[in-house]
């Protein structure tokens, strides 16, 4: 698993670029996936949320989007220049005004137990230096019932994966790299996807990490996933 301090020099490196590379590289897929993860949070109607590994904030934005005002949202991140850009965009509606964006280390969370209904953690997983302990960190702050929703790359279907891969490690750091002026940071990021684990493993890794029930959801022939783990009701 990647080590923590190169992870944060990586995004704060491309952290100005972040957004426009996103949406390039998906081919602005990634707003579906955003949009289908919120409608899953909503449907849990949470008194509060947290969104680790907030980087640019848009998972904090689109959830104070559809589930309103009212609902606190916090967007927690351990690399400053990523802060950064999330706190700019704060400012584009007056809606998002009271998001909090903090730093946060997924491995030492700045939350007490039992504190939080919802959290979620979009493509924040895959860099965790520790992903047991990254999963178990985000247990402890959940209050018995809550849920954790995991939007993540994944293993895609058999029939797609030459493709997928082709594109992924042959195409993808050369475009990053015109849209970030660096591929490393792109080739980087293949090494992780294809090192993930599928959807059926990251399950039984969220079992082992103590979640009491656990679903997932695999998207766009799974090429990402979101796995949705509840904390039990008595612990
Ligand atoms: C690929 S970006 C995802 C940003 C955002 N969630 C999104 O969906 O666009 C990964 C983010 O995870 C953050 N990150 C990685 N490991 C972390 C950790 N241990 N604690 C907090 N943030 C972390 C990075 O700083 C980066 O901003």
């Amino acid at each position: 698993m990647p080590e923590g301090k190169s992870v944060n020099k990586i995004f704060a490196g491309i952290a100005g670029r972040y957004d426009l590379a996103n949406h390039l590289l998906s081919g602005g897929v990634d707003f579906y996936w955003r949009r289908v993860l919120t409608r899953m949070v909503k449907a849990c109607t949470p008194k509060d949320m947290v969104d680790l590994a907030t980087g640019s904030g848009d998972v904090a934005f689109k959830l104070r989007d559809r589930i309103g005002t009212g609902i606190p949202v916090t967007g927690l991140d351990f690399c400053e220049p990523m802060l950064k850009e999330a706190r700019a965009k704060r400012a584009s509606k007056a809606s998002y005004s009271d998001i909090k964006f903090e730093f946060g280390d997924c491995m030492d969370l700045p939350l007490d137990d039992n504190s939080v209904d919802a959290v979620t953690i979009s493509f924040g997983v895959r860099n965790f230096e520790n992903r047991l302990r990254g999963l178990r960190e985000i247990l402890r702050v959940l209050r018995p019932g809550g849920s954790l929703f995991v939007l993540e790359f994944s293993q895609p279907d058999k029939w797609f994966s030459p493709i997928y891969y082709f594109y992924l490690k042959l195409i993808l750091p050369w475009v990053a790299a015109l849209a970030t002026g660096d591929k490393s940071a792109y080739d980087y990021l293949a090494g992780t996807i294809e090192d993930f684990p599928s959807k059926e493993a990251l399950t039984e890794q969220l079992k082992e990490a103590g979640y009491e029930t656990v679903e997932a959801t695999g998207l766009t022939f799974s090429i990402v996933a979101i796995h949705e783990a509840q904390k039990a009701l008595q612990r």
